[in-house]
């Protein structure tokens, strides 16, 4: 069994404190195999606060892996973002943005959805691209089969029930189908502050198809009517995960009941244009090396 903790959105320096030294805490007095970040590490992607957050980051007693999210651009200094996006993340957190971690039961594979501009005027909401999930396809191809998936990205894949209207991940309905078809089981996502999972049967013992786990935020105070929450994972080699969700309720760190969301909402590209990207990312991931 490998056993994740998955935090999102922790926003250094808009952070309480007092929650900060208590999740620490928790987390190392009972350190898990891998701590998964899914992006926002800070608020405005300062470097004190870049700081902030590696050292929290450092102080845990597992591995990390984690990946950016669009707060951890600079969108005060232009010159920085467009130049070189993500010229503090490298130097603060990690050299890769995509990084991949594994052990014997599990591979973890971070996807940087992050992304410095966009056609429309919100920049925050954040991408797949197609060389991305080309080169996500190729990845995936290398592993041991036996080994059970989890993507950890930052945007969220699918809106909340009672949201339908909040963003998602731009080419989402892409990358989930590239997912199911590599045999993904669980993507690990945050972005919006809200904790909410959404499989196709039962997430309480999961053990089919593809699960994606929404975090709320772990320590920011910028709320969304939620409490601040993570997540405790624990996957066996069969597949079977086990989702524990820890909130804050103002003194301490709680077990909560996740939420389950309904059925996955009806796709927001059109159908017809999703199936051909996805045959076409397979299609470049085996193509001849040049012509990829
Ligand atoms: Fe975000």
């Amino acid at each position: 069994m490998t056993r994740i903790v998955h935090l999102s959105d922790l926003h250094f320096d808009r952070v309480d404190p007092v929650i900060v030294e208590a999740l620490k805490a928790e987390i190392n007095d009972d350190p898990p195999d891998l701590v998964a970040v899914s992006g926002d590490l800070t608020q405005r992607a300062h470097r004190h606060e870049f700081k902030r957050g590696a050292e929290f980051l450092r102080s845990l007693r597992a591995p990390v892996l984690a990946v950016p999210g669009n707060h951890d651009i600079s969108y005060i200094n232009l010159v920085q973002r467009f130049a070189d996006p993500f010229q503090r993340w490298r130097r603060y957190v990690a050299r890769d943005l995509e990084p991949t971690w594994y052990d014997d039961t599990v591979a973890v594979l971070g996807l940087n959805t992050a992304r410095r501009a966009a056609l429309s005027l919100d920049w925050s909401n954040g991408r797949f691209g197609m060389r991305q999930l080309v080169r996500f396809r190729k990845r995936c191809e290398v592993l041991p089969d036996h080994l059970v998936r989890i993507v950890v990205a930052h945007h969220a894949l699918h809106p909340p029930d009672a949201e339908p209207d909040l963003d998602i991940v731009g080419r989402g309905d892409v990358a989930l189908d590239v997912f199911r078809e590599l045999g993904v089981n669980l993507v690990l996502a945050g972005h919006h502050h809200r904790g909410y999972m959404r499989g196709h049967e039962p997430v309480a013992s999961w053990t089919h198809g593809l699960l994606v786990v929404q975090a709320s935020t772990a320590t920011s105070t910028r709320l969304r009517g939620e409490p601040n929450a993570y997540h405790r994972l624990n996957v066996e080699a069969d597949g079977h995960v086990e989702i524990e969700v820890r909130a804050w309720d103002g003194h301490r760190w709680r077990e909560v009941a996740a939420r389950e969301e309904g059925a996955p909402r009806p796709k927001r590209l059109k159908a017809p244009f999703v199936q051909p990207m996805v045959a076409e990312v397979a299609r470049r991931a085996n193509a001849p090396a040049g012509l990829g």
